[in-house]
Formats: structure tokens, C-alpha cells, sequence
């Protein structure tokens, strides 16, 4: 049965992007499909933009892809920052076909879509940026499991089986229970049984779990597989550093991977 990658977050971050796209690509893997967040943040959001578009049978709106086609909304200064800039690089292509192509894309990304059993082998799977409820913008935070249970529980109404999320850039998965178990404690397999789970598949260009490889994930058969590539981040932050609208901190924090 053909296996589908799920990646997420990718945020401009061209090396981290290809890393990926390359490790899917050695385990034969063709679909893939993207939470969104192609751009914001990171130094290549055009090369991004042309890759997901060629590669993701399926790209959704990200909070990010939001904010540079229409506007920022509880964006911070450097991811503001980042946003306008980004915005600026897509206006100042002069290859008119590729300038419009991307905001095309852009504009016409969906913000939430159901997989149904007959495309993904392990049942039917929803699948938003943020969350089941509201697609974009909502984050689901380890915290909440002790912090605000009662939102879990909401969430969980909002979907059948599976649901697999990015935004927060912290793969692992949501139980009703509710619990929180990172990809370590699983072992870096999930297998969906009757209950319902949340799963969110990490971030390709800004992972946030202390772990600065790419993540994503792939579904078969009966499993969610949590995985990891390696890229040449120094790369990444050399890039960062060169453009002064763009925080160094956006650079260096990938280092650490938070
Ligand atoms: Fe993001």
C-alpha cells in the first residue's frame, strides 16, 4: 500500500526543505502532503514556494502563508518582521509567470481538508495547520494537557479518527485522556487504534523540540512513523544572518532546535 509523507513548517528554510524532500524520495515515497507555513521566518521563501508547489499533492494554509498574502495577526517583531520581508521578495520577483504563480498558490491554499480512506491507507485522516477547530491559527501545546483539558476535549469533537497538525513546530502525539507523548516516548511509531489522536508531525524548517533535524512523518499501512533528517543548518543561519530584515535570532535559535 503507497505510503504518504506528511510534512509541515517548512518556513523558508530551503536546506532543511531539501533534506527532507531527499529522504522521501530515497524510501521511494511519492505522495506528500504539507500543514502549510511554506514561508515566514526563513531566507528562501520563493525557492520554497516553487518546491512544495512541484513536490505536495496537497498544500493547506499555514498562519504564515496567511499573514504574507493578506495580513499578520499576534505575529511577535521578528516574525512580523520576517512576514513583510518575505512579502517584499515575492513582490520584487521580475520573472512576472513565477510572481504570479506563487501568489497564486498562495492565495488559493485550503485551510482544512479530510483524507479520505480510499487515498490514505490507515482510515480517515483530517488535516489542518493549527488545529481541527480553527485550522489556522489555533495552537495545541503539551501544556494543554494539564493546563486546559476541557480545550482538548473540544478539539476532539471536531474530527472522526485521525488528525495530524504542525504549527506549534513539536511533533508528537494527542490522546483524549488527554495526554501528550513526544516521538521518544514512542518509540518514533504511533499505531492509531479505535481512540482518536491528534498528531502533529513537527517542523521541516524550524523544529522547536530541542532537536535542530528536520521533522515530518509517514503514514502506512497501520502506523504514524515520526522522522528525522539532518541538514546543513549552519548554511541556513549564514543565510539569515546576510539578510538584515531578518532577526539573527532566527538564525540561531535553529542551532539548538527551539
Ligand atoms: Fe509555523
Amino acid at each position: 500500500m503507497e505510503k504518504i509523507a506528511v510534512i509541515s513548517d517548512i518556513h523558508g528554510n530551503l536546506e532543511a526543505l531539501t533534506a527532507v524532500l531527499d529522504d522521501i524520495a530515497a524510501r521511494k515515497i511519492q505522495q506528500i502532503l504539507c500543514l502549510g507555513d511554506v514561508v515566514g521566518y526563513g531566507p528562501q521563501p520563493a525557492e520554497c514556494l516553487d518546491l512544495v508547489a512541484a513536490r505536495c499533492r496537497l498544500t493547506l494554509m499555514g498562519n504564515h502563508d496567511f499573514a504574507v498574502m493578506f495580513e499578520p495577526s499576534n505575529f511577535n517583531l521578528g516574525a512580523e518582521g520576517a512576514c513583510y520581508w518575505t512579502r517584499q521578495v515575492l513582490a520584487a520577483e521580475t520573472d512576472a509567470a513565477a510572481r504570479n504563480r506563487r501568489w497564486a498558490f498562495l492565495g488559493a491554499l485550503p485551510v482544512k481538508r479530510v483524507i479520505v480512506a480510499a487515498d490514505c491507507p490507515i482510515g480517515q485522516v483530517a488535516i489542518a495547520h493549527g488545529s481541527p477547530r480553527r485550522p489556522i491559527n489555533e495552537y495545541i501545546f503539551p501544556d494543554d494537557v494539564y493546563n486546559n483539558p476541557g480545550k482538548l476535549h473540544g478539539l476532539f469533537e471536531r474530527f472522526d479518527h485521525l488528525c495530524l497538525v504542525g504549527h506549534t513546530h513539536v511533533p508528537g502525539v494527542y490522546l483524549p485522556t488527554p495526554d501528550f507523548y513526544s516521538p521518544d516516548e514512542l518509540g518514533g511509531v504511533f499505531e492509531p487504534d479505535q481512540q482518536k489522536a491528534i498528531v502533529n508531525v513537527g517542523s521541516v524548517g524550524q523544529p522547536r523540540d530541542r532537536d535542530p533535524r528536520a521533522s515530518y512523518v509517514i503514514l502506512d499501512d497501520h502506523a504514524v512513523r515520526f522522522v528525522r533528517a539532518a541538514y546543513d543548518v549552519e548554511t541556513t543561519i549564514r543565510k539569515v544572518h546576510e539578510i538584515k530584515e531578518l532577526d539573527d535570532y532566527l538564525g540561531n535559535r535553529l542551532r539548538e532546535g527551539r
